[in-house]
This record gives C-alpha cells, structure tokens and sequence, in this order.
C-alpha cells in the first residue's frame, strides 16, 4: 500500500521505513501507567487527569491521552509531549537513557547498535588492533630502551605487578615501529589511521606513529576491551598527555579510566569514586582502594555517570578544587537527578592529589573518604565563604549564586531542605525565597527544559512535512536562522523531534552524529540523504513550517476540546471552565493566522 503525495513536485512516500525500535517501545508503552507513577491519574473519559508532576498546583491540570499517546498541562507548564519528553523531563535524563529504561519495561530488547553494514566488524577489528598494539607496548616497557620510561614510574611509586595489572607500556623513540609492526601482522594503513595509532603527515604522503617515546596507558571499556590510549610524557615537557582522538570505538568523554579493573569493587562498596587522572587511579588501586576511576582530565559526562549507575547510584568526586567552579556544580546537580541520589565531594588538601594524598598515607585517604560531604551543602559552604549574610548585598550574592543549583534539583525532599537551609542562613522570608525559586525554575532556558515537547497524533510511521523540513535544514544549514523561532512541539514523532533538537545545538553533521543516540543516527542518515533539489530552499521552509504549525494547533484545540467537554460533563468551577476556553480561543486564533499567512503565501 502506497499513498503518494507531491510536494514542492516531488513525490514523498507516506510509507516510510520499517517501524523504528523507538516507535516500537512507544506503541508498547502504556502511557497512563508510566506517568501514574509519578502523579495520581484519575480516569475521565478517554483522558487521565491528575496534579501536574512538574509544577505544583490545587486543581488538575494535567492530563494523558492514551490513545494519542501523549500528556498535556493546561495550567502554568502550558506543554506537553510523548512518554519519551515525560521521562526525560521528570528524571531529568538524555533521549537515549529514556528509551533504555522505558524498553526494559516494554520488554523490548534494543539493538546494541543501530550500525551501519560491516560496521560491528570494523569495530571488532579496531578493538583487536589496539589490544594488539597495548600488549606490544607493555613488552617494549621491558626492554633496554624503555629504562627511563620504568625508571619514571618507578621514582612515581608504581610496582611492576601494578604496570602489569593497568598492562602500562612504552611507546620507543621512533617514527614507524608500531606501524611497521602491526602492518606485519596484517593490518591495513588504513585501519590504523582509523583506529588513531599512526598519523598522515600534512603532506599527506607519508604516515607515521602517533605515539613516541611516551609512556602508554590502555584505556579500557567495562569488559576489558582497549578502546584507546593515554600517553604521558617522560619529562617536564608539554603537553603532558596526549590521548587517541575520537575513533568509532573511542570517545575520551564517554570513557572512564579504570573501570575494567574497578567495576567489581564498585560493586561491592557500592560507592564509586571518581578523581582526574591516570596515576590518580592507579596509585589508589595499588593500594587496595579499588573502586577509583578517572574522567581523565574532562568534565563528568552524563554517559560517564549511566555506565556508572549500573553499578551503584553513590558517587564522590575527588577533583581539584578549582574544578569545582558554579556551573560544575549546576552539572553535578544534574548528575544527582540522573542518579536519584546526592552526590559526594572528598575534600583534597590544597595542591594536592589523591596519587600524593594516599602515597603520603594512606589512612588519611581513607578518613577523607569518609567525611566526604554532599556537593550541595559543600556549594553553599564554599558559595557563602567570606560573605557577611547580615548584610543585604551579600546575601543577594549567595542567594544569587544558590538559588540557580537548588532549583535545579528533581527530589522535592532535598530541594526544601537546601531551600530552608539557605533561607534560615540569610533570614529571607520564606514567600519571597519561593517566589525567587520559581523564577529561576520557570524562566530557565537549559537544553532540558526545552525538551518539553508535544507528541499529538496516533502513532505514524512517517511524518513526510516533518521529515522533509528535516532535511531541508541538516541538508542547508545556510537556512538555520529561518529556524529559530520553530517550537520543537511542532515534531510529532520522536526521532524528529529530538533530531531537531540536537541541530539547533549543532549543524555540523558529524558532530551532530555523535551526539545523537546510536537509536536515531539511522534516521538522520536517512535525511541527510533524502534528495531535495536546493532551490526556493526559503519557500519550501515556510511552507513546511506553515504545515507543521497548522497541524499542531489542530491537535492542541482537539486536546482542549476533550477537556473542555470533560468539564461540562463533571460539571467543573466556572473559573476553570474559563480558563480553559480561553486558552482553547487562542488556540484556535494560531490557526486562524496560520490560514491567513497560509492564503498570503499562495497568493504570493
Ligand atoms: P593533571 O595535570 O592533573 O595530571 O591532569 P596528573 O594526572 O596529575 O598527571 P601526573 O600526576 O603529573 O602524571 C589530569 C588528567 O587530565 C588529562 C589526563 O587524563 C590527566 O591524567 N590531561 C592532562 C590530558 O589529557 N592532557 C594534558 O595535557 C593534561
Ligand atoms: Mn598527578
């Protein structure tokens, strides 16, 4: 069965592709079910209605339409969207950690990629090659050239059981001898370039090992398998440490130094703590504190934190005290959200690390571990240090500074207990502090916030209009300022949505690639390559984005139509009953002008 349709002259299928494993956990999804567990729904009708998880009010607002899929709050939220926004929303979590957790509750199995032909293969291969490579290293470590390579990590402490356990190894002084070496063993140029072993010179002609006359760390995955390397610098020289770039199986800000050897420990403590660098793991593991892992240098990533949720939800963060700046604890709070619990900071002496904290003694490692304190009581202790709180000025400073990480806490608990701990230490009334909360809460403009979104329709296969505006912008990012104003509520399917999301951060299409779920990279594939001829690009945008605005106020007045029948029925306030309708009037006045500028258009 094939419905075609033109448009702009040419003929879009309304048959897409098969339906995605994204569609597939939707429509297997009771949506009532989910967000019940949040809020207490009560049957009307066709709809659910209940107390708006997100803002906090007396009379419900907030209603889920099953058989659409989709919620709605009528009252100060005024959005919307599909179970996916709902969750990512309330728990504050990425698209792709939605759509794990609401398929393991479908009992839909994922796939562990959505990978391109040959590409499970190619990664095999890029895996094998840099395990090869790690072991090779490790025995050159025990050669005569590599003594001062030993020599270092000997005078840094380490024993020769520790540099066999984190396999560490020595990249020689020279140019070619992992290429020559790996190339014996049958290893195409090519895959090394791939993999970020050797590099091509800027003449293009010649390529030539990455690595030279360093000291190497393997940096593995939780099974064990080398995904990339560290390499340190034998001296004083900079910089310190360079690292494999990105390759299909290495990304620096997923990966976690450690966490092969500290899983388990993990685990078992329940507790993971997180420091910066390689010898800030190591040193700890060789002294029996297994479960030390290392961002390496970067900022804690969300992925950091999901691979790290699997195996405990209490996290401390041993960092540098500078790394501990305002909008890292705006992040760290988001971390909590991620984890449903707080997150800990261990207080280091000044200057100093955990590698020279525990090589200094080790007890007191242990001790600083245990008076490690929660991040948001240690925010508004370094927040407010210095600061006078008698005096007016500063305590608009502390509340300035505050305010922003305690209203960005999910727990309702935690977030009243850090509020009336700021309020009794600068004895500002409690309305006014509530009042400034939800300010900050309404009008913050974080890429979580604008993920509120609105899934209308039934589920469909395929959104043509949405697809085509789609690829009009990831194909012309020349276009993207005709794009600014679009709500991303327009998109009613899922992917769509968060593809739209994501190229407003980033038209770069590679970049944009990475930061999509491995679920939705399929998809923008498939835009990206969509044939749209590159003329009149300015009409067709208006004409998609027309289409789209006019189908979203249709399906939001039909929202509002239910509802307000519904209270017709049960007989609801007469204050209600107007508020609604208003709010139903403007939305039909939208589509009204959506016809105006619709006619001009063709007219003109
Ligand atoms: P540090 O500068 O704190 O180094 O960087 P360190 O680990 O204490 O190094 P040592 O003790 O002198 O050997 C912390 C981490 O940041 C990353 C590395 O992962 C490092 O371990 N880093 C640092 C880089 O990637 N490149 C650099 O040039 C420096
Ligand atoms: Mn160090």
């Amino acid at each position: 069965m094939k419905f075609p349709c033109t448009f702009h002259g040419f003929e879009i299928s309304l048959m897409g592709k098969d339906m995605s494993v994204i569609e597939e956990v939707k429509q297997r999804t009771d949506i009532a079910e989910v967000i019940g567990q949040f809020t207490k729904l009560t049957k009307a009708g066709k709809t659910y209605r209940g107390l708006c998880p997100f803002h906090t009010e007396k009379t419900p607002s907030f209603f889920v339409y099953p058989d659409q899929q989709s919620w709605h709050c009528f009252g100060a939220c005024n959005t919307g969207g599909d179970v996916f926004s709902f969750i990512m929303k309330k728990q504050g979590i990425e698209f792709g950690e939605a759509l794990r957790y609401l398929a393991e509750r479908a009992g839909v199995t994922l796939p562990a990629y959505h990978e391109r032909e040959g590409e499970k293969d190619e990664k095999e291969r890029l895996l094998q090659i840099n395990r090869t490579a790690a072991e090779y290293y490790h025995q050159l470590l025990k050669t005569p050239a590599a003594k001062q390579a030993r020599d270092y990590l000997e005078e840094r402490g380490l024993t020769a059981e520790t540099m066999v356990k984190f396999q560490l190894g020595y990249a020689p002084d020279n140019w070619e001898v992992l290429k020559n070496y790996l190339m014996d063993k049958g290893y195409t140029e090519k895959e090394l370039l791939q993999g970020g072993l050797i590099n091509r010179s800027d003449t293009g002609n010649k390529t030539y090992d990455r690595f030279r006359h360093k000291i190497m760390f393997p940096i593995c995955d939780i099974k064990g398998n080398v995904t990339g390397f560290g390499a340190r610098v034998l001296d004083d020289s900079l910089p310190k440490y360079i690292n494999s770039p990105q390759t299909p199986v290495f990304d620096k800000s997923g990966s976690l130094y450690g966490i092969n050897n500290a899983a388990e420990a993990i685990r078992k403590a329940d507790v993971a703590i997180f420091v910066e660098g390689y010898l800030d793991v190591i040193i700890p593991h060789q002294y029996g504190f297994n479960n030390v892992i290392a961002s390496m240098g970067t900022s804690i990533t969300e992925r950091q934190i999901s691979t790290v949720k699997r195996l405990t939800t209490n996290v401390a963060l041993a960092l540098d005290a500078d790394a501990a700046g305002e909008e890292a604890m705006l992040r760290t709070v988001q971390y909590e959200n991620l984890l449903n619990n707080e997150v800990k900071v261990v207080l280091l002496p000044e200057g100093k690390d955990p590698d020279e904290v525990i090589k200094e003694d080790a007890a007191v490692w242990q001790k600083l571990v245990a008076e490690a304190i929660p991040v948001v009581d240690f925010t508004i202790k370094t927040a407010t240090a210095g600061l006078d709180l008698s005096k007016v000025k500063d305590k608009t400073v502390a509340e300035g500074k505050l305010l922003p990480v305690i209203a960005g806490i999910n727990n309702d608990v935690r977030r009243d207990h850090y509020l009336e701990q700021l309020r009794l230490m600068t004895g500002s009334s409690y309305r006014g502090m509530q009042m400034a909360l939800n300010k900050i809460k309404g009008g913050a403009k974080t890429g979580k916030v604008e993920t509120e979104t609105t899934k209308i329709v039934q589920s469909s296969l395929s959104n043509p209009v949405e697809e085509y505006l789609l690829s009009l912008l990831v194909q012309h990012p020349e276009i993207k300022d005709l794009a600014a104003e679009l709500p991303a509520e327009y998109f009613e399917s899922t992917e769509n949505r968060e593809i739209f999301l994501a190229w407003r951060n980033n038209q770069e299409l590679e970049l944009l690639k990475e930061q999509l779920d491995n679920s939705i990279r399929e998809h923008l594939q498939y835009l990206v390559e969509k044939k749209i001829p590159a003329s009149h690009l300015e009409q067709k945008y208006t004409d998609c984005s027309l289409r789209l605005r006019e189908k979203y106020s249709r399906h939001l007045e039909r929202k509002k139509a239910q509802v307000l029948a519904l209270e017709r029925e049960t007989g609801g306030t007469d204050a209600e009953l107007a508020k609604l309708e208003e709010q139903g009037i403007s939305a039909s006045a939208t589509l009204r002008d959506v016809f105006a500028q619709r006619s001009l258009h063709q007219k003109g």
